[in-house]
């Protein structure tokens, strides 16, 4: 779910390291103040949601959206910090956006989300273009920021919070392809996982009303979305007590609870840690069809050195049994996969436990990255990141290569098979065919079929197969 290069894709898009997130569009103020916002969102999905909210909260005020940054009064830029690349990409886009002040010197410029909780204040002295910087929770804060902008003084805002959830903000639907929608469930994280710089960027980590989840997901519903995404960075330790019955609600309960806004209604979620999706969940996503039979099950390492290193908390055998638990209840489920090369003190033989549990687990995808250091985590402090940089590439490349040989045999393998498909919209390659995603979360191609249109299901059976996509027929509509 990360994103940290400079093509430009939609807002709603499960992201890969080669697509980039931008331009909202659709916004249309409730009383227009003549003013239009231009916004771009890096890294991972909930830092597209949190666009979404930035929007609400600046339709709000009457701006509009824009999806060209030249005409823009205020351009904003939703950052993420999660490596290097993640950042550099940031300050290369600020570059564009000084060139254009240039020109038109009362344009506004904003920094959002993790680079700015990261660099806070330093931000304005090392970008002296920049006129706002506001950490993830303090979006409510902009409109106050932006008039002290206008008249002229820099404003800054990155105060963590322990409560903020945006519970009550319903937030703009932009760039959406009108059937799937992500909600947010929870925010930050308590993990502190060695090389991560998030429980530092999102704060601690805290669980949103589910009675207001349950609404998010019946409006989309209602408005015609036919999938959802809970959002979190560790979904699996959603927790929320009820402050007037003190009654406490879980992730297995939030998920049924979804789950019964509508046969009809997909439900997905991520991230889950492996330390914290229970049984519960397993069995729970095994009673509902619309729950999706997929897990994003990050391992990081297979070697439990390099794991407690991380501070991941389990270790390569405890890791194992969860994967044989989730193919024993869910037989049928997908499971997917983040995986770091050359962690600190990473040696040929650890990183070959990498590669075994990718076979071990057989995941239908991964997210792969080479180790970044990022300052201040704990990693940082702790370890040297003494793996040279051609050794974590070539780790890496052997992760891809293996990963990208087991997803096209696991594709292989669904030839000749039928699946329920839920339509997305028109596929990238040809206005003739459709895409969608079967229940495992596999992209599907097939020719459209008279009648159907997005956030239709249909049944698809598989002809041909590649690493990433099945190609097929409805037989089934
Ligand atoms: N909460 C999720 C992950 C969020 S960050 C989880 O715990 O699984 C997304 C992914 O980025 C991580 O899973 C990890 O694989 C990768 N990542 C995080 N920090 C990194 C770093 N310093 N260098 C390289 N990859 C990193
Ligand atoms: Fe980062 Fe770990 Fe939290 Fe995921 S669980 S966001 S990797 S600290
Ligand atoms: Fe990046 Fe922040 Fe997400 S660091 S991955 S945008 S939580």
């Amino acid at each position: 779910m990360y994103n940290d290069n400079p093509t430009l894709v939609g807002l709603t898009k499960i992201i890969d390291e080669s697509k980039q997130g931008e331009a909202l569009t659709g916004v249309e103020p409730l009383e227009a103040n003549g003013k239009s916002f231009y916004i771009e969102s890096y890294g991972c999905q909930m830092n597209f949601s949190d666009s979404e909210i930035v929007a609400s909260i600046l339709a709000e005020e009457g701006f509009s959206a824009t999806r060209n940054m030249e005409e823009a009064n205020l351009i904003l830029i939703n950052t993420c910090s999660i490596r290097e690349k993640a950042e550099d990409t940031v300050r290369r886009r600020l570059r564009i956006f000084d060139k254009l002040k240039e020109q038109k010197p009362e344009m506004l410029v904003g920094v959002l989300g993790c680079m700015a909780e990261r660099l806070k204040a330093k931000f304005l002295d090392e970008e002296k273009l920049v006129d706002i910087v506001v950490g993830p929770d303090a979006y409510r804060d902009l409109p106050k920021l932006i008039s002290g902008a206008e008249d002229g003084q820099k404003g800054v805002n990155v105060l963590l919070s322990r409560e903020e959830t945006y519970a009550d903000i319903s937030p703009l639907r932009l760039d959406s392809n009108g059937v799937s929608g992500f909600i947010s469930i929870m925010r930050g994280c308590d993990n502190m996982c060695s090389f991560c710089v998030v429980p530092f960027t999102r704060g601690r980590e805290r669980s949103r009303n589910p009675f207001t989840i349950v609404a998010e997901a019946q409006d989309l519903f209602d408005r015609g979305y036919r999938e959802v995404t809970l959002l979190g960075q560790n979904v699996d330790s959603f927790k929320w007590t009820n402050p007037e019955t003190e009654a406490v609600t879980i992730f297995a309960q939030l998920l049924e609870m979804v789950a019964q806004v509508d046969p009809l209604l997909r439900v997905r979620f991520s991230t889950s840690h492996p330390k914290d999706i229970t049984d519960d969940v397993l069995y729970t996503m095994a009673k509902y069809k619309n729950i999706c039979k997929y897990i994003h099950l990050p391992v990081q390492s297979g070697n439990s050195r390099i794991l407690e290193l991380m501070n991941r908390t389990y270790d390569r055998e405890w890791y194992k049994n969860k994967v044989d638990r989730i193919y024993e209840i869910i037989p049928d489920c997908a499971i997917s996969s983040d995986v770091i090369t050359g962690f600190c003190t990473e040696t040929e033989e650890e990183h070959q436990d990498t590669l075994s549990m990718i076979e071990y687990t057989q995941y239908s995808m991964s997210y792969m990255f080479f180790y970044s250091e990022r300052p201040g985590t704990l990693a940082a402090r702790k370890y040297e990141d003494d793996v040279p940089l051609e050794v974590k590439k070539r780790r890496l490349n052997e992760v891809i290569r293996l990963q990208n040989q087991i997803s096209h045999n696991l594709n292989a393998k669904d030839v000749g098979k039928v699946f329920e498909v839920l339509i997305e919209g028109d596929s990238k390659k040809s206005d003739q065919d459709f895409k969608g995603r079967n229940s495992q979360n596999k992209q599907l191609v097939f020719p459209k079929k008279k009648g159907l249109k997005p956030g239709d299901y249909c049944k698809v059976k598989v002809k041909t197969s590649t690493s990433a996509t099945l190609i097929g027929e409805i037989v089934e509509g």
